[in-house]
């Protein structure tokens, strides 16, 4: 592997994302004689975050390969409540585990846990950041039911702002020939800056619309979001922002035939129920997809492990520009950044700081 840890899919090659994705197609053909490939491994599950589908696909993932797992879905209940900081955590548990899974509600998070970590770090979620192991999911769905990961128009609607899950899965499509993407969402609600500097650069040719319905008919897919209240600094932000995309039956009829509609879920009314029987939504389906995935990825992350802290980078006397980034609230960490012209890159949140 390129990196002992995922933060962002980008830590491992595309050869490898062709490994994994092939490796959960066996799976589920076979899933029983992978019972035993991970025996006497510990998964951590630390979520600091709410989670159905992650979490319990990972530990799932985990008991089916006959590995055990240990962990905490509230802080509360963690001494995280008597205000231990994420490196103290992070020792502790990578003393226990052998691989351990992080959900965050700060952008972040998952590369500086990864820092204080002896064993692999699987970045479930940083805060509006990245959500690389749903993209994995994504892979291992349109592998399934599309059969290609190129020459595809690729629609993405709702929150792509602070849909986490739709920066990963565009940073890894964008990379395959062919692909272009339609960014369906209101102005305010629109995908970060340096998410577009990356569909550039990749020359992946993009648009940002803010109408479904004209949409339709061009998608090859479709990647429905909720709009991410929690991410929102005011309820009268997110009531103005609210409803606004309802995929229903009539924008349906307007669609391709072999359109797919995905979803990382959870939903809430962004579509329609009537949706769910049309043979084109794949929504329930991408959550099985996601235990296989994790099962692959669990076992070729434990396999590579070694038990080893890594030396800590040096860091500068600069402060990110994104004050939801984790260097603010986990104030020890090394700020690092990459040069990039006279801006800097932060390595943890992507946000730019001119220099
Ligand atoms: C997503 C997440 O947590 O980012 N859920 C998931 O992991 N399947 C999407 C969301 O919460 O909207």
């Amino acid at each position: 592997m390129q990196s002992r840890h995922l933060i962002d899919l980008s830590d491992l090659s595309v050869a490898e994302w062709e490994e994994i994705t092939s490796l959960a197609c066996d799976i589920r053909e076979n899933i029983d004689s992978y019972y035993g490939a991970c025996r006497g491994k510990i998964l951590a599950t630390l979520f600091y975050e709410p989670s159905t589908r992650t979490q319990m696909s990972f530990q799932t993932a985990m008991l089916r390969l006959g590995g055990r797992i240990i962990g905490f879905d509230n802080p509360a209940n963690s001494s995280v409540a008597k205000g231990e900081s994420l490196k103290d955590t992070i020792r502790v548990v990578s003393g226990y585990s052998d691989i351990i899974v992080m959900r965050h509600p700060v952008a972040g998070a998952a590369k500086a846990a990864s820092l204080y970590s002896r064993v692999p770090i699987i970045n479930a979620g940083d805060g509006g950041h990245l959500h690389p192991t749903q993209t994995l999911t994504d892979l291992v769905t349109l592998r399934h039911e599309k059969g290609t990961f190129s020459g595809l128009c690729i629609g993405l609607c709702g929150d792509l702002k602070n849909g986490r899950t739709v920066h990963s899965l565009i940073k890894a499509l964008a990379g395959f020939p062919g692909n272009s993407f339609v960014l369906v969402s209101t102005p305010y609600l629109q995908v970060p800056g340096y998410i577009k500097d990356f569909l550039s650069a990749a020359g992946a040719p993009w648009q940002e619309v803010d109408n479904l319905a004209d949409a339709m008919p061009l998608l090859d897919i479709l990647y429905m979001t909720r709009i991410q209240r929690e991410r929102f600094a005011s309820e009268e932000e997110y009531m103005s922002q609210r409803g606004v995309y309802v995929l229903d039956s009539a924008k349906m009829s307007m669609a391709k035939k072999d359109l797919i509609v995905l979803h990382p879920l959870p939903r809430v009314d962004e579509i329609s129920v009537d949706v769910d029987d049309d043979p084109r939504a794949k929504y329930f389906e991408q959550t099985e997809y996601g235990l296989y995935a994790r099962m692959a990825l669990i076992m070729k992350m434990v396999k590579a492990s070694d038990k080893q802290l890594c030396p800590l980078p040096t860091g500068v006397d600069i402060q990110c520009s994104n004050p939801n980034c984790i260097t603010y609230s986990e104030t020890y960490i090394p700020h690092i950044f990459r040069k990039k012209g006279d801006i800097l890159v932060c390595d943890y949140c992507e946000e730019r700081t001119l220099l």
